[in-house]
């Protein structure tokens, strides 16, 4: 009797070992399937990278990217004309007379606007006013643009205004009389002082020396102005490469050099 009960509740050294390692293997055997089944839904999840869709899908994500890298500072903005900008940005209060905007070939319109004159339009077309967005919402438009679809405009309705051709700032047709003749032999030493940090390697979509798909568009804007935009700046290209201290003859030389290197002649 005494024996059968202590047989009962004692038990043998490899029947504890059994329990406590049954013990311990329950919870890892749960711990086991949990991790299981959080891995087969993240397998469920993973992007599918071959189908049409998902590379589609992928496309569209970076596509905000594509566009930028499209609009590389290498290409030279070519400015709109006033017909452009008109079509592209104003048309879409101006031609229905939208939240009381002036409409286009409308006498009556713009009749009373014109009389304000050519720089007050310019001055509300660029600011805004009232409902009128500046830069007609487009913040991209440069003042020369806004300025020639402002003309394009009040022409339309009835006004006379000259649009300007040029960027106004860069006054090449001033400069152009006044360009130093440009020496490029002597403008190597220039650019490898002062336009290299740049144009060596292409910073900021600075037109790299040499590369003549770069250089094409700009050489064909003729010499003299692209000296007066490298003696005024131009967009990232600073006035005379940043360096002020440099004389309109090293300039001069230097400009030289970057085109004739770029495929121009003088
Ligand atoms: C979102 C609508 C909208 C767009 C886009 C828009 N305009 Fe306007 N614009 C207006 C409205 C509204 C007025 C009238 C504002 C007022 O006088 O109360 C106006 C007025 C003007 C005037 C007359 C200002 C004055 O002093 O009488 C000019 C000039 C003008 N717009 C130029 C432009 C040009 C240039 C563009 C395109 C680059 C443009 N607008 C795009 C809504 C727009
Ligand atoms: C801080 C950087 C920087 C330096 C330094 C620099 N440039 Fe530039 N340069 C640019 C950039 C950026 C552009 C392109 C501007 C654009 O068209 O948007 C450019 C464009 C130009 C152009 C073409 C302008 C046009 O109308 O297409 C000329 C010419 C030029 N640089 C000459 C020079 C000369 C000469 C020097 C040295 C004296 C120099 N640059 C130094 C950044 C620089």
């Amino acid at each position: 009797m005494a024996d059968s009960h202590a047989k009962m509740t004692q038990a043998t050294p490899q029947e504890i070992i059994i329990s406590v390692l049954a013990g311990l293997f329950a919870p890892l055997l749960a711990i086991f399937l949990i991790v299981m089944l959080v891995l087969s839904i993240q397998a469920k999840h993973k992007p599918d990278t071959t189908s049409e869709a998902a590379q589609k899908a992928t496309l569209d994500r970076i596509k905000p990217f594509s566009t930028l890298v499209a609009l590389d500072a290498n290409a030279p903005k070519v400015e709109k004309s006033g017909q452009e900008v008109f079509e592209a940005v104003c048309t879409t209060c101006h031609t229905p007379g939208a939240l009381g905007a002036p409409k286009f070939g409308n006498k009556g319109d713009w009749g009373p606007r014109i009389k304000q004159g050519y720089d007050t339009l310019i001055k509300h077309a660029l600011e805004g006013i009232r409902q009128m967005p500046p830069r007609g919402g487009d913040g991209d438009l440069s003042d020369t643009e806004v300025a020639r679809a402002v003309a394009y405009m009040a022409n339309a309705g009835g006004a006379s205004f000259k649009a300007p051709e040029a960027p106004a700032p860069a006054a090449p047709a001033a400069a152009a009389g006044t360009a130093p003749k440009a020496d490029p032999a002597k403008g190597k030493v220039v650019f490898e002082a002062v336009c290299v940090a740049c144009h060596g390697t292409g910073v900021a979509g600075a037109p790299k020396l040499g590369d003549k798909a770069a250089w094409g568009p700009r050489v064909s804007q003729g010499y003299a102005t692209l000296y007066s935009h490298a003696l005024n700046g131009i967009r990232a290209m600073p006035a005379k490469g940043g360096n002020a201290a440099l004389s309109e003859a090293d300039l001069a030389n230097a400009v030289g050099y970057l085109m004739t290197e770029g495929g121009g002649k003088l």
